[in-house]
C-alpha cells in the first residue's frame, strides 16, 4: 500500500511518549522538585569544576570512545575499560541495546511497574513489549520466565526498580539468568544501585563477568547528581560491546560530560555523603509517612512510593494538587499503572520535612 506521506515503522505510533516529572507549579515562588529522583546534594564540587574547565575548549570534538572516562570507571570498579560503553544517559544505552538486539516480531519482557523507557525502546525497535506481573510491587522471576516464548530476545530488569524502589536479590537474578536461553539478552538496569545497602543485592557486575548474555547499565544522573549532563555507562561481554559500538553515535557523549564524569566517579567521599544522606532520610520518610496511615513500599533506592486511599478528596491526584500548591512537586505514576500512588524523591531535610507536614495537613490533622 502506498501512503500519501512518509510513515514511521510499525510500532512507533503505538509509543506513549515519555512524560518527565513536573518541574514547576504555577504561581508558586519556591519549588521543591522531588519528581525525578535527582540528588538533593547535587554533583561533586570537583565535577562542577571539571565541567567549567571543559567550557574553555568547546570547539573541540570529544574523544569519541570516552576512553579516559571508561578508564576511570574501570579503575573505580576493577573492570576492563574495553568492556565499558558510555552513553548520553543510560536511556541512550537502553535504546541502543534494543536497536541492536530486537527486530520486527521479536519480544522483550519487562515487569508491570517497570521503567517506562523499556516499552518505548522495544516498540521503537519494531518489537513487542511483553509484561510480566509483579508480586508485591517486586519483579518476580517465575512470572518473567512464564512469559518467555520462542520470540523472546531480551529481558529488561530494573534492579532496584523505578518507581517501586524494590529489588530482586542476587540469587534470584542468577536464577533468572540461568533459566534464560543463552540467546536471550538480560539487561540489568542498575541506575539506583549505588544507594542499595543490602547484603543480598548485587548490581550485575558479577553476573556480566561470568556470562555471555548479560549487560548492566548505570547512570551518572542519580548518586552523581549529573542528570543535566546526560551520562550513563554499560558493562557487558566483549561481543555485545562490539555490537553497541558499531551503532552508537560516534560522539554520543559530550566533552563536559566526560570531564565531569571522571571527577564525579573519582570523588568517593561525595558519593558516600549522598549515600549517608539517603540512608537517614529514606528511613525517616518511610517511617513518618507510614505513621500518617499511608502505605509506603519499602524502598532501597533514593525515592519512596506512597499509596493513597481511593476516597474522594484523599486520592493521589488530590494529594498531588495539594502538595503542588505548596511547591512540593512529587511524581504522579498513573503511567506506571499505579494511579493511586505518588513517587517522592528523597530530598533535602527541609523538603522532606515540608512534605510530611503537608501530607499530615492534607489527611486532616492526624499529627
Ligand atoms: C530505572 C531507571 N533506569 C534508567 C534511568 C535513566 O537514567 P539516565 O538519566 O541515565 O538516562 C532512570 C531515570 O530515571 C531510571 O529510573
Amino acid at each position: 500500500m502506498s501512503a500519501s506521506r512518509p510513515q514511521p515503522r510499525p510500532g512507533v505510533l503505538d509509543i506513549q511518549a515519555y512524560v518527565p516529572g513536573k518541574s514547576s507549579a504555577p504561581g508558586v515562588a519556591r519549588i521543591f522538585k522531588l519528581s525525578s529522583n535527582e540528588s538533593p546534594l547535587g554533583p561533586s564540587p570537583r565535577a562542577i569544576e571539571a565541567y567549567r574547565r571543559a567550557g574553555e575548549h568547546l570547539e573541540d570534538y570529544p574523544d569519541g570512545s570516552a576512553s579516559d572516562l571508561r578508564e576511570a570507571i574501570g579503575r573505580v570498579y576493577g573492570l576492563d575499560p574495553a568492556r565499558i560503553v558510555c552513553g548520553a544517559g543510560s536511556d541512550d544505552l537502553l535504546n541502543l541495546l534494543a536497536r541492536a538486539y530486537l527486530a520486527d516480531g521479536d519480544e522483550a519482557i519487562h515487569t508491570t511497574h517497570a521503567f517506562l523507557v523499556y516499552p518505548i525502546a522495544t516498540l521503537g525497535a519494531g518489537a513487542t513489549p511483553v509484561v510480566a506481573p509483579e508480586t508485591r510491587y517486586t519483579a518476580d522471576v517465575d512470572a518473567i520466565l512464564a512469559k518467555v516464548t520462542p520470540k523472546t530476545r531480551l529481558v529488561f530488569l530494573a534492579n532496584p526498580n523505578n518507581p517501586t524502589g524494590t529489588f530482586v536479590p542476587f540469587d534470584e537474578v542468577k536464577r533468572l539468568q540461568r533459566s534464560l536461553a543463552p540467546h536471550v539478552l538480560l539487561v540489568i538496569d542498575a541506575a539506583y544501585s549505588e544507594y542499595v545497602e543490602r547484603n543480598d543485592y548485587e548490581s550485575g557486575i558479577e553476573l556480566v563477568a561470568t556470562s555471555e548474555n548479560v549487560v548492566m547499565c548505570r547512570t551518572f544522573s542519580k548518586i552523581h547528581g549529573l542528570a543535566g549532563l546526560r551520562l550513563g555507562w554499560m558493562y557487558g561481554p566483549a561481543h555485545i560491546v562490539d555490537a553497541i559500538n558499531r551503532i552508537r553515535g560516534p560522539f554520543n557523549v559530550n566533552l563536559p560530560a566526560i570531564e565531569a564524569g571522571i571527577a564525579a566517579i573519582e570523588d568517593a567521599a561525595h558519593q558516600e555523603r549522598s549515600r549517608a544522606h539517603n540512608r537517614t532520610w529514606l528511613a525517616w520518610l518511610t517511617e513518618e509517612i507510614g505513621k500518617l496511615g499511608l502505605e509506603v513500599t519499602p524502598s532501597v533506592a533514593n525515592f519512596v512510593l506512597i499509596h493513597f486511599p481511593t476516597t474522594k478528596g484523599k486520592t493521589a491526584a488530590d494529594a498531588d494538587k495539594f502538595l503542588t500548591r505548596r511547591g512540593l512537586i512529587l511524581r504522579q505514576v498513573g503511567a506506571y499503572k499505579l494511579p493511586n500512588a505518588l513517587r517522592m524523591s528523597v530530598g533535602t531535610e527541609e523538603a522532606n520535612r515540608l512534605v510530611v507536614q503537608a501530607l499530615a495537613e492534607f489527611l486532616g490533622g492526624k499529627r
